[in-house]
């Protein structure tokens, strides 16, 4: 049995147990429909940490107004059976929406109210060029749910890299007193990284998924195995499969479409386009593609570790 907390004043009490206790809390927030990518969070989480809290919140915040807000899976029951199978949960913070956001959160930002927090500088490019409010919306929510977890680790998917980069310079800009921990991507055995988002696959869609980490995939190795050095030699090969899997999806007259968003190559620190790779400079190379409506993203990293 694991508690859940929908409460946060009851929570409070359980994390002051915690500490009277001298436990040290690992954190895993997510926003549910959770696969083996969450799990694999928690479980490094609880060999570091003696109670790892796991929250669920779908965060309106964080979801424009034309994104999928209401269609986002929820899934609690399967949530709850995946995190007691690790046996790694120590207790599930299922917050409400009116205690997350007590100044409420209208859809229309021009009529918001209320604290948020921004991360000026490492939030308006990349995920944040099509999704401008996004990381907002994740900066407001992730420390709001550190304010009740109060965590002594944090742990987040590398996964979602500008993300990790957003937040490892929140906490250190807002001197949150939590170590942030960045997990390697947990893959299905043909490439494609998990995500909640890849539910929204047909089996035909499926196949031709693993597109974007082919993709950048090749891109790293023309850096690694090529020598490659300048950003249009390294993303050659990219643009070139998913050009390829565009076409051939057209040519066989499946009932969808394959479109590039974007493709890039940034610094890690500064998440700065490079249009040259110095040597060892540590970069992010991502992208995000769309498999009919559903949005996919990706990174590997290049000089890091
Ligand atoms: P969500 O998409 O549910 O993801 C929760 C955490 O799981 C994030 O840190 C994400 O990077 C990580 N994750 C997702 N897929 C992964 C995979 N295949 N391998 C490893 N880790 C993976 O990201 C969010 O929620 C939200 O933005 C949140 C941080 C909870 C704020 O609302």
């Amino acid at each position: 049995e694991i508690p859940v907390f929908d409460s946060i004043a009851k929570f409070r009490e359980w994390r002051k147990d915690m500490i009277r206790n001298n436990k040290t809390v690992g954190f895993v927030p997510t926003m549910g429909a959770l696969h083996e990518g969450h799990l694999g969070l928690v479980k490094t989480a609880s060999q570091e940490c003696d109670a790892v809290v796991v929250s669920i919140f779908v965060n309106p915040a964080q979801f424009a107004p034309h994104e999928d807000l209401d269609r986002y899976p929820r899934t609690f029951d399967t949530d709850y059976a995946s995190l007691a199978s690790t046996k790694a949960c120590a207790a599930i913070l299922l917050p409400k929406v009116s205690e997350m956001y007590p100044s409420g959160i209208p859809l229309d930002r021009s009529q918001q109210r209320g604290a948020f927090v921004e991360v000026q500088g490492l939030s308006q490019q990349m995920e944040g060029i099509p999704r401008p409010h996004f990381f907002r919306g994740v900066a407001t929510i992730v420390t709001k749910l550190f304010n009740v977890v109060q965590p002594d680790r944090a742990y987040f998917g590398q996964k979602d890299a500008q993300q990790c980069v957003v937040l490892r310079a929140m906490i250190r800009d807002l001197l949150f007193p939590i170590t942030m921990r960045a997990i390697p991507t947990t893959r299905e055995s043909d490439g494609l990284a998990l995500s909640s988002r890849n539910r929204y696959l047909t089996p035909e869609m499926r196949k031709v998924s693993t597109l974007l980490f082919r993709a950048i995939t090749a891109a790293k190795e023309n850096i690694v195995v090529h020598g490659a050095h300048e950003r249009e030699n390294i993303l050659k090969p990219a643009y070139a499969i998913i050009e390829q899997t565009a076409q051939e999806v057209k040519a066989q007259g499946l009932p969808f479409e394959v479109r590039l968003d974007y493709l890039s190559l940034v610094d890690v620190e500064t998440l700065g386009e490079l249009q040259v790779l110095g040597a060892n400079q540590p970069a992010i190379l991502s992208g995000a593609v769309y498999v009919g409506d559903t949005r996919l993203i990706d990174n590997v990293l290049i000089n890091v570790e």
